[in-house]
């Protein structure tokens, strides 16, 4: 296709010709809502570097998810601040933890609200690590019994799908196995599957109070440099049982998306991480950038990498924009 023969522009000067030939489309389908659960009651403490986003106890995440619900949003996920922490974390498999808590809560009162949990040990562990720590290193496979409790303590509570982002290599199928065992066969899994080690993640640290308090998390989570380790990443949770393949971050890991997409035949989910949110969110306050084109044009590009799912901050923002045009 060569000037003259071919102009780009007859079919792009036209605002209908565009939407007519728009090769990806963002429906509100596709969003997922993180949200911080808090223990206590009365709380309602904005994350100073996620302005929008905050930490709630129970009465507090029932009006926030109801507000996401009635735009449309059909899915959250729960991540939880607990009462205490301990060595190996064991406030994340209370039969009334604060999220099996918050669980409950959700699916009494909106019972056509998907309700996702984040498993992983960071958030209940003193240490901040995804795991129980044996030689001053995550135990794998100590872990592994510790993560199956939790996804199940939050089935029990009423989980509508779990999504294990510890990176320990065996989880989905020991998760699956636990399930299974307990007769929760028919609960799906969300595989953090492709999870990197990132300075993206910063301002959710803060938001779940998880980080790490020696070290850092490069012993289970991936290099950035790394693609075709994360295809060995995400074949190894297919095989296991995974049914969604989640990639972490987003925006810096398109090309990754993309990988996963083009290798397997599951729904793809994309976490558009806190450091992303906060660097919008920054750059609108200071009136450098559109907050809501820029917004879009993230969320159009997860569609066109091939995410079917996107985990976004935005979410209640994007569902607004979709129902005004
Ligand atoms: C817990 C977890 C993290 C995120 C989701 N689950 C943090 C981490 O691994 O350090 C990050 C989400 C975000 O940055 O928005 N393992
Ligand atoms: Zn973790």
């Amino acid at each position: 296709m060569f000037y003259p023969a071919y102009r780009g522009r007859r079919i792009r000067g036209n605002e209908v010709f565009r939407r007519m030939v728009r090769e990806t489309a963002l429906s509100v389908n596709d969003l997922i809502y993180p949200m911080f659960a808090a223990f206590g009651s009365g709380i309602r403490k904005e994350i100073s570097a996620m302005p929008g986003i905050y930490q709630l106890s129970v009465e507090n995440i029932v009006a926030e998810a109801r507000e996401a619900h009635e735009l449309g949003i059909p899915a959250v996920i729960l991540f939880g601040i607990p009462e205490y922490k301990d060595a190996t974390g064991s406030s994340a498999c209370l039969e009334h933890g604060v999220v099996q808590e918050a669980v409950r809560a959700l699916k009494k009162e909106l019972p056509g609200l998907a309700v996702i949990t984040d498993v992983c040990m960071c958030e209940y562990t003193d240490h901040g690590h995804c795991g129980v720590i044996r030689d001053g290193d995550v135990d794998n496979d100590a872990t592994l019994e510790l993560l199956s409790k939790e996804a199940l303590s939050h089935v029990r509570a009423g989980a509508d799908m779990v999504a294990p982002s510890d990176m320990m290599d065996g989880r989905i199928g020991a998760i699956r196995e636990a399930l299974d065992f307990n007769g929760f066969s028919h609960v799906p899994i969300m595989s953090y599957a492709v999870k990197y080690a990132s300075g993206y993640y910063g301002p959710f640290r803060e938001a779940a109070e998880s980080a790490p308090q020696f070290g850092d998390r490069r012993s289970y989570q991936m290099d950035p440099a790394n693609r075709l380790e994360a295809i060995r990443e995400a074949a190894m949770d297919v095989a296991e049982g995974a049914d969604i393949l989640m990639v972490k971050p987003g925006l810096p890991y398109l090309d990754i998306v993309r990988e996963v997409r083009n290798e397997f035949n599951l729904p793809v989910a994309v976490y558009n991480v806190s450091g992303e949110y906060s660097m919008v969110k920054a750059a609108a306050r200071n009136g450098w950038i559109d907050e809501e084109r820029v917004v879009m044009e993230t969320m159009i590009a997860f569609k066109r990498a091939g995410a079917d799912l996107i985990l976004t901050y935005h979410a209640k923002d994007v569902a607004r924009l979709l129902a005004k045009r």
